[in-house]
């Protein structure tokens, strides 16, 4: 999976660009505030409807400028875009016509951003490893999606009634649905870390040698108690809550090392490296499944790693044989690979650059 034609309109400082980048890596360089992570930012809006950086839209939106107008073209021929205006809602075409979901674009341009704020995957609350396990599910299960959404719709709902007096026998009715949209979702997620797993060992290796780091999926629950029983049993202290304690909207990646959490055993340089392997694993594993890879955004790419740590990373980027791009200030400290593109960027204007 690539773009082989990638235009913005209006976007942040970018009155207008057109690149045709390469099917490897790519690398968009220039001074700071040039535009480099706006760039990144088009592309992550292109797949996503929203951007990485904020969640006011406008926001992206050219100053003095009424919309902004993405589009993009798959090697595969899809033609994807995006229009949105200040005032309203994003307006996206695939191959001329109104999806009917947002994620069918998602789904037709899987990508991974690593950036100086990664590190949240590892750092924050469980929120960003459940979509870290999400984003493998829902590339690779298509039944995942609608999964999802039944049972975050029939959790709302159950929430909903913990709080309204009376309605503990409603509950129990609506509770045998749960669980059965609950447990099957935690099995989508449970089989995509498994294979995960599989695919981490070998590439934290280079990457974290001599650093025992466990990866474990923890469901949200017992695993011993089938979901319906724990519900029941919680129900009431649910009640004086007035929320679900418990369940697979609780669901966690745990990743240890000599059983501490990583982020109070690792340097930030190593937490770093070892986001990118999870990224980079996340990648290898849609390929092995799905025969088509992702898409890499990395900004900045040369932040809080030493010389032989970039030319690992970069390397390894180049071996997943997914399109990557990535940014940097100065282009000669990424000189140890050969880029298939290189864009320059200057005050928002974007021209590709011949050695
Ligand atoms: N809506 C907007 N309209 C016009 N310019 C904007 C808008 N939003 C942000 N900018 C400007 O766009 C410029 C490019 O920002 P961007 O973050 O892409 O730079 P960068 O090249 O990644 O810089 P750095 O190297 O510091 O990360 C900044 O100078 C910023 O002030
Ligand atoms: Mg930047």
């Amino acid at each position: 999976m690539a773009l082989s034609q990638l235009q913005i309109r209006h976007f942040r400082n970018i009155e207008t660009a057109s690149l045709t980048p390469a099917g490897g890596l790519n690398l968009i360089y220039g001074a700071n505030g040039s535009g480099k992570t706006s760039v990144l930012e088009a592309i992550w809006y292109l797949s996503l409807g929203r951007s990485f950086r904020t969640h006011l839209a406008p926001r992206v939106i050219q100053h003095e400028q009424p919309q902004f107008t993405l589009f993009g073209r798959l090697e595969q021929g899809d033609r994807l875009g995006i229009q949105r205006p200040r005032e309203g809602d994003n307006d996206v075409r695939i191959n001329g016509e109104r999806p009917r979901r947002l994620a069918e674009l998602a789904a037709r341009m899987p990508l991974q951003l690593i950036s100086p704020e990664s590190f949240s995957l590892l750092l924050d609350g469980p929120k960003a490893r459940r979509e870290f396990i999400d984003w493998g599910a829902f590339h690779t299960d298509p039944q995942f999606l609608g999964v999802w959404s039944r049972y975050r719709r029939l959790l709302k709902q159950r929430n909903q009634l913990l709080r309204q007096p009376g309605a503990a026998r409603q509950i129990s009715v609506w509770d045998t649905q749960t669980a059965h949209y609950g447990e099957w979702l935690t099995r989508l997620r449970s089989n995509w870390v498994n294979s995960l797993n599989g695919a981490l060992k070998g590439i934290m290796e280079p990457f974290l040698p001599d650093v025992p780091i466990r990866v474990s999926f923890s469901q949200g629950w017992d695993v011993k108690t089938p979901l319906e029983q724990l519900l029941s049993h919680n129900l009431e202290r649910d009640i004086q809550l007035g929320y679900t304690v418990s369940g697979p909207h609780k669901a966690d990646l745990r990743l240890r090392v000599n059983k501490l959490p990583a982020q109070d055993a690792l340097s930030r340089g190593q937490l770093k490296l070892l986001v990118c392997a999870l990224k980079i694993a996340q990648g290898r594993v849609l390929s092995q499944q799905q025969q088509r890879g992702c898409l890499y955004l990395v900004d900045d790419l040369a932040s809080e790693l030493d010389h032989g740590r970039r030319t690992l990373l970069l390397e390894q980027l180049q071996h997943t044989g997914s399109q990557v791009f990535v940014t940097a200030i100065e282009p000669e400290q990424l000189a140890m690979v050969p880029w298939g593109r290189k864009f320059h960027v200057e005050h928002g204007r974007i021209t590709e650059q011949t050695d």
